[in-house]
């Protein structure tokens, strides 16, 4: 295997709407639609679906969602063999709210993600220890991402962490001993508590985290493209401008592309212009992983943008 997503699986219960309703209102959407999603899971299947030999260490439910998420993964070639039951527990779920202007609002409740341990990685260590990149999410338990940064430590395996859902109390030393973190505007402004309403906040905000001891810090800035930040060096990757339907996944789909081809090329800022082409071709199709193209449809996209 090349790439691991040690993260979370989740069912995506995607309601289309133009107006939230108020307390006490009951309002008629117009559209609803079930997908398989999960942040741990999107990076993983955009990860294969462009061709990456991706295995994932992740919990389900012991419930009717299970098998199809299972299946699911599989299907688009993602080693399972690690992918376990949690007993007595429900799968992860994610009402998930996209308004007329394609943004989504997300709700997790994580379940059986949160009994994703130590233990779970320990018992994938000599697969772990084949991969080159191990990337990590914020929706299983923080001991679990810790535990498993040291383990890409000891064993000499590059760290992509994607600290989302964001807390304002993960631990910063580490989020250093990665190699990449990669937080979404939003990400940033609970890290940091800075406003990030302009680039030049954003950059500030970025400089606060670099000036703790982060080495890559990669922001992704929805529409406005995303921003590569070190100590050396500074680079902003224009957006690829279409016109979204669905923004759901849509930091996923760049992560999950950035780590296939940052392990096919070992180049960061072309694996982040492909990552950015990559996101904005899924937002102009519904859902999350479903919206995520192939290689041979993503080289389609490519050739016209
Ligand atoms: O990033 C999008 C994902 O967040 C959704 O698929 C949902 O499951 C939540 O995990």
């Amino acid at each position: 295997m090349e790439i691991a997503v040690i993260g979370s699986n989740m069912v995506d219960l995607i309601t289309y709407t133009n107006h939230l309703p108020k307390a006490g209102e009951t309002l008629e959407a117009p559209d609803f639609a079930i997908g398989c999603g999960g942040k741990g899971a999107n990076q993983a299947i955009a990860a294969a679906k462009l061709g990456g030999k991706v295995m994932m260490i992740s919990k389900v439910g012991d419930d009717l969602f299970a098998p199809n998420t299972v299946a699911n993964l599989q299907q688009q070639g993602v080693d399972t063999r690690y992918v376990t039951t949690a007993p007595g527990t429900s799968s992860g779920v994610a009402p998930i709210f996209v308004d007329e202007q394609s943004q989504n609002r997300i709700l997790i409740v994580k379940g059986a993600n949160q009994q994703l341990k130590p233990a779970d990685i320990d018992a994938a260590a000599d697969a772990l220890k084949a991969c080159q990149l191990m990337i990590l999410q914020l929706e299983i338990p923080p001991e679990t991402v810790y535990y498993a940064i040291d383990f890409a430590r000891q064993h000499d395996i590059k760290v992509i962490l994607n600290p989302a859902p964001a807390v304002a109390n993960l631990d910063i030393q580490y989020a250093c001993k990665c190699d990449f973190f990669m937080p979404n505007e939003t990400e940033l402004e609970i890290l940091t508590g800075m406003p990030v309403s302009s680039d030049e906040e954003v950059k500030l905000a970025g400089q606060s985290l670099l000036k703790r001891g982060l080495k890559n810090l990669i922001i992704t800035l929805g529409s406005r493209g995303s921003l590569w930040m070190s100590n050396d060096d500074l680079h902003q990757v224009a957006p690829v401008t279409v016109r979204a339907v669905d923004t759901s996944g849509a930091g996923d789909a760049f992560i999950g592309c950035f780590a296939y081809m940052l392990v096919k090329t070992g180049n960061i800022l072309e694996a982040m212009q492909q990552a950015s082409a990559y996101a904005a071709c899924s937002v102009t199709e519904r859902g999350t992983q479903r919206s995520y193209p192939d290689a041979e449809t993503f080289q389609r996209f490519l050739n016209v943008h």
